[in-house]
């Protein structure tokens, strides 16, 4: 079904530095998304750095800071972040949801198009990129350029709660897949980085990568969403039936109850919605040492 990055209210896109993710949205799913994350994945990760003193993380597409308060506490203390968004609202939400950080961790907006700007911003110094439900929303000329830009500075790369076209729901209806396939084509439109990778991104991630030696790890990363979390599993159902009526595919009436079913499924505690997602975890080759590259 859906790059989820895309299940928002959309507002209009502009000149504004704004784009169309709310942050009541990214509220409401960081608590999933949280549960989500690949614990294995990210424990490897906090490895990775254990030994540092310090450490600088660049994130990419930061929304309200949600990435940065997931890993800061696996990370060595002294952190400095550079929180990466096109959308200026977003960036000032990061304030409010960030007070409360420790002394010894530091960190910066910094406003920019990443379609524009991905090379740019890839060259400033970072021990880490960090991206979080973005990558569905890119394409492959764009993970391309991230992979390229990675390997020239050596950066190390944490992808997490990328969209990878599976979704169960329970108690199934018939109409579902018909929806899904709908919201299948909604997800390749443009998400302002070209023809959208959706559920192929992490797959093309990966490839990109592995090309340039990048020794890279996934593992799934799904929302299970029970009736513990009705307002999430409406706002989804609801933005993939908007999906689909933008797609304009389908007989509107059946759409419409199809609608009608699965939010009364969903008021009364009745659903269960699984949502596939790929975390990746990708770091350059050691630089070969003299003695090693002669043999
Ligand atoms: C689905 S949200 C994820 C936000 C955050 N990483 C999280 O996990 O909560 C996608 C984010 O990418 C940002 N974004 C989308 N297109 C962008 C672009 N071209 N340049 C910079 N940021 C972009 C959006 O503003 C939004 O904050």
């Amino acid at each position: 079904m859906a790059g989820l990055g895309c299940l928002v209210r959309q507002r209009p896109r502009g000149g504004t530095g704004m784009s169309a993710f709310a942050a009541q949205w990214l509220d409401l799913r960081e608590p999933a998304d949280r549960r989500a994350r690949n614990a294995d994945l990210l424990a490897t990760v906090a490895r990775h750095f254990s030994d540092h003193a310090q450490i600088a993380v660049t994130d990419l597409g930061c929304g309200t800071g949600a990435m940065m308060r997931t890993l800061a506490p696996r990370l060595p203390a002294r952190q400095s972040w550079r929180l990466v968004d096109q959308d200026t609202g977003l960036l000032d939400a990061v304030e409010q949801r960030c007070r409360e950080m420790p002394p010894a961790m530091a960190w910066q907006p910094h406003q920019a198009d990443l379609q524009e700007d991905l090379e740019a911003v890839m060259a400033l110094p970072a021990d880490l990129v960090t991206i979080s439900a973005l990558l569905d929303l890119t394409s492959i000329a764009w993970l391309e350029r991230l992979a390229e830009a990675a390997a020239t500075h050596q950066r190390p790369v944490y992808a997490t709660l990328t969209y990878n076209g599976r979704i169960a729901c329970e108690p199934a209806d018939p109409f579902d897949a018909q929806v899904a396939c709908a919201f299948d084509a909604h997800q390749r439109r443009d998400k302002g980085f070209g023809h959208a990778s959706g559920p192929l991104a992490s797959t093309q991630a990966i490839e990109q990568l592995a090309a340039r030696r990048f020794i890279v790890r996934q593992a799934d990363a799904d929302w299970v969403l029970d009736d513990s979390e009705r307002a999430l599993q409406a706002e989804l159902v609801q933005g993939w039936y908007q999906a689909a009526c933008e797609e304009d595919v389908l007989d509107r009436q059946k759409l419409d109850g199809w609608l009608a079913r699965r939010l009364a499924a969903v008021r009364a505690g009745r659903t269960r919605l699984t949502v596939g997602h790929c975390d990746i975890w990708a770091y350059p080759p050691a630089p070969r040492s003299r003695s090693s590259s002669r043999s």
